[in-house]
């Protein structure tokens, strides 16, 4: 059995998604259900009234709060206690810290991120939330989607594991194209986790 740990920053809409199909056996968005090999054992949160950690908390998933600053200082704390929990695999669903080397290091190929747009295109350092649909918007792109890759030591470039497309209608504003673009996450991230864990850390 795999340990995942999530990380996330604010809502938790992908993360509560995550949780149900791994841990609640909940059929994805796309129709895909989990085999039962992996289950979300930590979330992990820099924000202390984040809703991400309500969700957690009525799924049964144990949760901390840690604070940029303690985590950028001296990660090892989050090592050790992702080590405790046998956290073996780590997913990043709209956490907006950089992830420090020491962690990177420890779980090399074993950090998964997703993006809300098609990286290379719309990332890098503050693409992230509305500010990538405004970028998309404003350049006239006819077609957006996400990106789930691996994390390495720099902002959205780590290799991509998989891709989906959606349009960018004419009347779109940021907010319309979130909702799209997170109707993809939601069928796409869970089976793409299992996919990744399945095949390459089982
Ligand atoms: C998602 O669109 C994800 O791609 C991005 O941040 C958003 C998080 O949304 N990295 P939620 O908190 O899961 O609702």
């Amino acid at each position: 059995m795999n340990n995942i740990a999530i990380f996330a920053s604010g809502n938790g809409s992908n993360a509560q998604n995550i949780i149900e199909y791994f841990n609640c056996g909940t059929e994805n968005k796309g129709g895909q259900k989990s085999t039962g090999s992996a289950k979300v054992a930590r979330v992990i949160c820099n924000r202390a009234n984040a809703y991400v950690l309500e969700r957690a908390a009525k799924l049964g998933v144990p949760a901390s709060y840690l604070p940029k600053e303690d985590l950028t200082s001296n990660p090892q704390p989050l090592l050790d206690l992702l080590e405790r929990d046998g956290i073996d695999c780590i997913v990043l669903a709209g956490y907006l810290i950089k992830i420090p080397e020491e962690l990177i290091a420890r779980y090399r190929g074993k950090i998964i991120n997703i993006h809300p747009a098609l990286l290379p295109a719309y990332g890098g350092k503050g693409m992230y939330g509305n500010r990538v649909h405004e970028a998309v918007i404003a350049a006239g792109e006819k077609v957006s989607g996400i990106t789930i890759h691996l994390v390495d030591e720099k902002y959205d470039s780590g290799k991509i594991l998989f891709q989906a497309e959606c349009p960018v209608m004419d009347n779109d504003t940021p907010d319309t194209l979130a909702e799209r673009i997170h109707s993809l996450e939601y069928t796409h991230f869970p089976h793409i986790i299992e996919e990744y864990i399945k095949n390459n850390l089982q």
